[in-house]
């Protein structure tokens, strides 16, 4: 990080100096941490969209270019050429691994893949109807009442170990979820089976018969575990942030970042975004839906992004995987995929959109592909949130490392009543 001259800021009666910051790439960053205590002002930014929360070396986002890069290398050769644990070491570590630290670290995030048995009578405890994301949200979190010996935030090697375990275990858990909801029997890990495969054998598998999965699911898979890993300083990675900043442990933490990822607006978008295909149904109703978008009776759901006021590079892979799946499911002619292609050129060519920049995010497509490979809307969140795993626990491990770090504390703009006297119950009439 380097220097250039301060801007200058009037507050009152005070000019105040305040650095600016460069990062390797990105905007400059005027560094504000001295306003308060010079100018007796705080900065007012609801939604964070001007202020950069942290320093950080893993993700780069260039929205007007339609740019993502993880530790530098760009997400379609990481979709294309990299495997999701090759990329899950590439976020934690900084490097790509070499031979040697990939088979190490393939090893132990395969063997630590099954559930203390005791853990899975926390599945009996939710009504089988529960939204899977409910039963993450509460799976995740009592991950810290069994893993005790990795809770110390202090001590590089636990967090090392609480990595390890979420990311191995993320996949068991979700499958687990999933099979509660159709009311099938869990089906365990297996350690000869990539991680995507071992994910969807969780997943389909009955112990009725021999389950085999098609290699180009596999792939579609890890990619869109790879297309889902780490998105820098989003709602629910910063939700990770602010919860670990308090010194929380790795597991409550991210809990806390699967409840935030749920939302509409975030993570929850790709199964709105099904639902919303679903309801047009055919070409046909996309313009009556257009004019409901104008109106300000619904949103585009799978469209507009924070950051991107370009096309998301993530929804051009994921376009070309749903292609991929629906040709190896025999969906090619698909309905849905039809509606969002043709919802796709008619919002591109639409002033509203232009005018505000919305194009495609990952969540467009993925619903699609999704539901192509059997999965029910309801897991669509889940497994954004397994992906997400890995950039959430990379975050939070730099949050810890740094030796800067505080307490997240934001301040406010305080539009309340005036200090005033209590006044008894007896005489408010
Ligand atoms: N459909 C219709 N209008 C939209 C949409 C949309 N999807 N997104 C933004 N707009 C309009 C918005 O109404 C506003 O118009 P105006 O200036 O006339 O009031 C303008 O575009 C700017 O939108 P904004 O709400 O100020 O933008 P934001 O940065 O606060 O919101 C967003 C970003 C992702 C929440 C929003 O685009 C959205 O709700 N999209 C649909 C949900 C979705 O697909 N979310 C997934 C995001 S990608 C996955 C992830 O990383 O979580």
């Amino acid at each position: 990080m380097t220097q250039t001259p301060p801007a200058k800021v009037t507050v009152g009666d005070k000019v105040i100096d305040l650095p600016i910051l460069k990062g390797t790439l990105g905007p400059d960053v005027i560094d504000i941490r001295k306003l308060y205590a010079q100018s007796d002002a705080f900065t007012y930014d609801p939604g964070f969209t001007s202020t950069a929360s942290c320093e950080s070396k893993i993700t780069f986002i260039d929205g007007d270019q339609g740019v993502l890069l993880h530790r530098g290398y760009p997400i379609d050769q990481l979709a294309s050429q990299s495997s999701f644990l090759e990329t899950c070491y590439l976020l934690l570590h900084g490097e790509l691994p070499t031979a040697a630290e990939y088979e190490t670290f393939e090893n132990t995030i395969t063997r630590h893949t099954m559930l203390h048995a005791q853990f899975d009578r926390f599945f009996d405890g939710f009504r089988r109807d529960a939204h899977p994301m409910a039963v993450m949200t509460g799976a995740v979190g009592a991950l810290s009442a069994f893993y005790h010996d990795s809770l110390d935030i202090h001590d590089a090697q636990q967090r090392e170990i609480s990595a390890h375990r979420l990311i191995a275990k993320m996949p068991t858990i979700a499958a687990r979820a999933f099979k509660y909801s159709v009311g099938q029997p869990f089906v365990h890990p297996k350690n000869n089976l990539s991680y995507a495969e071992n994910f969807l054998r969780m997943c389909f598998a009955v112990p009725a018969e021999d389950y085999v999965v098609d290699p180009a699911l596999v792939r579609a898979m890890d990619r869109i575990f790879i297309l889902h890993a780490d998105h820098e300083q989003n709602a629910s990675t910063s939700t990770v942030r602010l919860a670990g900043s308090s010194g929380a442990n790795p597991f409550a933490c991210i809990a806390a970042g699967i409840a935030c990822l749920w939302g509409p607006s975030h993570g929850g978008a790709n199964e709105e975004a099904l639902n919303m295909l679903r309801e047009i149904g055919t070409p046909e109703k996309i313009p009556e839906f257009i004019a409901g978008v104008k109106d300000r009776r619904y949103k585009l759901m799978g469209f507009g992004h924070r950051v991107y006021k370009n096309y998301d590079p993530r929804a051009k892979v994921m376009q070309t995987s749903a292609y991929e799946v629906l040709a190896a499911t025999g969906r090619e002619n698909d309905p849905l995929f039809q509606v969002a292609k043709e919802l796709e050129a008619v919002a591109l060519k639409d002033e509203f959109f232009i005018e505000r920049k919305l194009f495609p995010n990952v969540d467009f497509y993925s619903g699609i592909t999704l539901s192509a490979m059997g999965f029910p809307t309801t897991m669509f969140t889940v497994l954004f949130a397994l992906a997400r795993t890995v950039g959430w626990i990379a975050q939070w491990k730099e949050m810890i490392e740094d030796p800067g770090q505080k307490i997240g504390r934001p301040r406010q703009l305080y539009t309340g009543a005036t200090q005033r006297d209590f006044v008894p119950l007896s005489q408010r009439g």
